[in-house]
């Protein structure tokens, strides 16, 4: 999740000045509407290609230019192109359109820090969804249609966080940082389609990654996106002990927005504790409900307007005081709160010894020659 701080900041910037004097009682409903808009124009510039196709270019181009470059229909470029004119997403006119650099890192550069497009697409997609509140509100359960989108908003979404742990968290953690560096052995649980691993992987060329999730179609997309065939790199179906335990003891475990949508939240962090080695280190990143006296900070707006997206899901997010003791019982500690910005917190936690000395074989602890 999902830099809300700059999702924030885009639509005040998209959409400043748009409350009209003389319109004051529905400012309020024309700015919701104009976001709504944003979101999607965002969305549908960056799913066809025409914002990666105007980042591309230096010059202003004609809507039929974008529309050869991308193979769209040149009516529909047109109408979308003035949709994005008039929200703030692009700019020009008639004699062509252009992405401003500051929006080139926003909307069409995945690896910049300031990345918000996947945000964007994120609540798109989520939206597709959405019929799905019938069930919900009246059966108090939604089932499959809740999710049909889910895995890809969530690859959208993600994007941001995987940015951010290298350039955010990293930084911020020196002796992992070195670690990875000589060399680690990583699990990534709740891998979904192997963008934090397939990401570290690059970044980290001596070091070994695990991805584990349950989900069969999300493993299978991983797999392909390896499409080197890195070594290095593997994607297993299984979400428990089993599955952690062939490839460890591990140095380093990431759970990347899991555990808020895991049933026996405490089970699975047990497992992974006893996946690490004895100076492993566990980073969990998750959305926190910010404490009373934030919340009237937009970013704790959003995460608990995003509650209703989460339910939806069967799941809510963390308080912070729920997540630390969650750690302490499935036996971690020195744990540290890192605030990533726009409601997502890295959580990075070490393994404590009692527990580990208490309950062995999780994992296959052979002596390791490549540390
Ligand atoms: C929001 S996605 C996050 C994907 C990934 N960590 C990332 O950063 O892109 C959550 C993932 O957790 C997986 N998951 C759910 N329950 C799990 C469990 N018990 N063990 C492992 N993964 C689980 C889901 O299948 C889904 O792929």
């Amino acid at each position: 999740m999902r830099g809300f701080k700059g999702i924030v900041f885009v639509l005040s910037r998209v959409n400043r000045n748009r409350s009209a004097l003389g319109e004051k009682g529905l400012s309020g409903v024309s700015n919701a509407s104009l976001g709504f808009y944003t979101v999607w124009a965002a969305h549908l510039g960056r799913r066809y290609g025409i914002l990666q196709a105007l980042s591309r270019r230096k010059r202003r181009a004609g809507t039929g230019a974008i529309a050869r470059a991308c193979g769209l229909h040149e009516p529909a470029v047109r109408v979308w192109c003035e949709a994005a004119r008039s929200l703030g997403l692009i700019e020009g006119g008639g004699d062509g359109y252009r992405l401003p650099a500051d929006r080139r890192a926003l909307l069409a550069n995945p690896d910049d820090v300031r990345f918000l497009g996947g945000q964007f697409s994120y609540l798109a997609l989520r939206s597709l969804d959405f019929g799905a509140f019938d069930a919900f509100f009246r059966r108090g359960e939604a089932g499959a249609p809740a999710r049909r989108h889910l895995r890809e908003a969530s690859e959208e979404a993600t994007r941001w966080d995987h940015t951010s742990f290298l350039e955010f968290l990293l930084p911020r953690m020196a002796d992992v940082r070195s670690r990875l560096r000589a060399g680690a052995r990583v699990v990534d649980v709740g891998c979904g389609t192997g963008g934090w691993a397939l990401t570290m992987a690059r970044a980290f060329p001596r070091s070994r990654f695990t991805g584990i999730d349950p989900d069969r179609e999300a493993i299978r997309i991983a797999t392909g996106r390896n499409a080197g065939g890195d070594r290095r790199v593997r994607f297993l179906v299984g979400s428990g002990a089993a599955s952690m335990r062939d490839s460890g003891p591990y140095d380093l475990a990431y759970l990347g927005e899991v555990l808020y949508g895991v049933k026996d939240k405490l089970r699975l962090l047990r497992q992974v504790r006893r996946s690490l080695a004895r100076d492993g280190v566990l980073v969990v990143a998750e959305g926190l409900v910010a404490p009373a006296r934030r919340a009237a900070e937009p970013a704790a707006q959003l995460v608990a307007a995003m509650g209703i997206d989460f339910a939806l899901q069967g799941a809510r997010f963390f308080r912070r005081s729920e997540l630390d003791a969650l750690l302490a019982d499935a036996g971690f500690r020195r744990v540290k709160f890192h605030d990533a910005g726009g409601g997502l917190w890295f959580v990075v936690a070490g393994v404590d010894p009692s527990a580990f000395g208490s309950e062995r074989g999780g994992a296959a602890r052979t002596p390791r020659g490549d540390r």
